[in-house]
């Protein structure tokens, strides 16, 4: 088939986009979950951010969480940060490369980070600088690309617009975020398209799906047809807020290796180890998760016949 590509690379977001929405998740488990994804063939995990302790108290701990887990030659160990102050601690904390997350729609920034989308484009320059210093990459997130759950639609124009500054501050790699599952095929070309018109091409891109409407694979297979080889996604679909209804987690790291590995796009990944580490991720929150293969198995499973 053509218009796959031959490989892509998965980010898991798990530890960090996933449990941030729990309850309070110790240590241990944090690094228990991590250690395993470290096993899989996953070239990069979103482990911790760096933010408010009062603004996301599961993520707390962060420089403890870094500190106790194994890390595996090969394996980039991210920090998502929101200000320059996360920027310090997880240079601190040695991560192996920062994630910067700024929202297209500025009703959505002031409530995430409390601050006016042009501020926080002034501190991700400023800490890109600081991270460049340390030798070590910033990715920049723009979150709220595909719409905001306050403002509805955000302009693609608006997005790109926002994609170049940051890229003129520093960023050394660029994402676009579906925080709430508002993306469908149509609003993936449509956005690629605008990104194209301000120099921005798909195969520099990175996409982050969540499953929320249940289109994040569809987006997926649409995404990788128009060039872009990057993904999240959060393994057993962690994620999600157990109190706000609707609210569900990323497209499902296992469920996406199983489909990609299918249509003979490499990914790298040990689809059973993942399959294990789900597993573990379950275990950690103490409820079903939404992973589909987890369950079913993959496609070849077969089932003995009653004798
Ligand atoms: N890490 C740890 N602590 C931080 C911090 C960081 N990155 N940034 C600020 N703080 C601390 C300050 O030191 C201060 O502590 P104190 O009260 O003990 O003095 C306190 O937080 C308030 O600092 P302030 O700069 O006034 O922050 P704020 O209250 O305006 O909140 C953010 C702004 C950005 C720190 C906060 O909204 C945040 O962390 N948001 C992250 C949200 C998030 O992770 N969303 C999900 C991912 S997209
Ligand atoms: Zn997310």
């Amino acid at each position: 088939m053509s218009g796959w590509p031959e490989s892509v690379e998965i980010g898991e977001v798990g530890p960090r986009d996933g449990l941030q929405n729990e309850a309070t998740v110790p240590i241990g488990d944090r690094v228990r979950l991590i250690d395993a994804l470290s096993a899989t063939g996953l070239r990069r995990i979103e482990a911790v951010s760096f933010v408010s302790p009062a603004a996301i108290p599961p993520m707390s701990g962060a420089g403890e969480v870094m500190a106790g887990i194994t890390r595996v030659p090969g394996v980039a160990y991210r920090a998502l940060v929101p200000n320059v102050k996360g920027a310090e601690l997880a240079l601190a904390a040695a991560v192996d490369e920062i994630e910067v997350v700024v929202s297209a729609s500025e009703t959505h920034n002031q409530r995430n980070v409390k601050r006016s989308v042009a501020d926080s484009i002034a501190a991700a320059a400023k800490l890109t600088e600081l991270a460049h210093g340390a030798g070590t990459p910033v990715e920049a997130i723009v979150s709220t690309a595909f719409g905001c759950p306050y403002e509805g639609d955000v302009p693609e124009a608006r997005v790109a617009e926002l994609a170049h500054q940051l890229r003129d501050a520093g960023a050394d790699r660029l994402s676009f975020g579906d925080t709430t599952g508002m993306a469908s095929p149509r609003r993936v070309q449509t956005l690629l398209d605008a990104l194209a018109a301000v120099g921005i091409s798909a195969s520099e891109v990175g996409l982050h799906f969540h499953n929320t409407r249940g289109t994040g694979l569809a987006n997926v297979v649409v995404a990788m047809e128009l060039g872009v080889t990057r993904f999240d996604a959060s393994i057993g679909g962690l994620g999600g807020c157990p109190y706000a209804p609707g609210a569900t987690g990323n497209i499902v790291t296992e469920d996406l290796v199983h489909m990609l590995e299918d249509m003979g796009v490499h990914t790298g990944v040990d689809l059973d180890a993942l399959i294990a580490c789900a597993h573990v991720a379950q275990d950690i929150v103490g409820r079903e998760l939404p992973g589909q293969v987890m369950r079913s198995g993959p496609r070849t499973r077969t089932v003995e016949t009653q004798a």
